[in-house]
């Protein structure tokens, strides 16, 4: 069977990358296929964790590329160039510009440690937006998945699942507890949904 080829997208220590990788192992990804990793952080551990699976990766740094649209130039050529399908956002805390976005119109996806519209936009990413709903008081928040365009966190929801917050979290706390119970979960179902959809409109 002829599978979507994804490109995950990651900044840190990648364990939304291990259960998208995780669920190709197990089928429960079984129409697509990750075929690179792409870190804007030299040395992210998400790296590692390719590595050792034996995924080719690329470190592309902004600093480097002399800004924003070198990064983005470079980061579409190496993408065009291994005939990706599908880009997947797995704890990629950069924003990609509308420039970037409107050529992979429903071809990127992202993980949002939030219930999208709570939470998000620029400046909420990673530990930020569980401290931003601890000091809200919400009691229940949770993950989205969306499609990503010249919005930030603004594009079409694709999945999104609830999870509650406890008397005593910390915003670490409340980080592990949305990864276990809903970006882990969500993210793979997510990506399997869409490269199922891209390869289906081919055939
Ligand atoms: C995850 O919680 C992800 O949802 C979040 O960063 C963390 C990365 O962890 N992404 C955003 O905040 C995007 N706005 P990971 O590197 O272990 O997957």
């Amino acid at each position: 069977m002829l599978k979507a080829r994804i490109a995950v997208l990651v900044s840190g220590g990648g364990t939304n990358l291990q259960a998208l990788m995780d669920a190709e192992t197990s089928g429960k990804l079984a129409s697509g296929q990750i075929v690179l990793v792409v870190s804007n952080v030299p040395g992210a551990y998400a790296l590692e964790r390719a590595k050792s699976r034996g995924i080719e990766t690329l470190t592309l740094s902004r600093k480097a590329l002399g800004g924003q649209e070198g990064f983005e130039r470079a980061l579409h050529e190496a993408l065009t160039e291994r005939g990706i399908d599908l880009i997947v956002l797995a704890g990629f805390l950069s924003i990609l510009s509308a420039g970037f976005t409107s050529k992979w119109p429903d071809r990127i996806i992202n993980i949002h440690p939030a219930l999208i519209p709570s939470f998000c936009g620029k400046g909420f990413y990673g530990l930020h937006v569980h401290e931003a709903a601890l000091a809200y008081g919400v009691k229940v928040t949770g993950a989205t998945v969306h499609f990503v365009n010249e919005v930030p966190d603004g594009g079409r929801i694709i999945a999104q699942k609830a999870v509650c917050v406890r008397d005593g979290d910390t915003p670490e706390i409340l980080q592990r507890r949305v990864m276990e119970e809903a970006e882990w979960v969500i993210l793979p179902e997510a990506a399997e949904k869409v490269s199922k959809e891209i390869m289906e409109g081919r055939a």
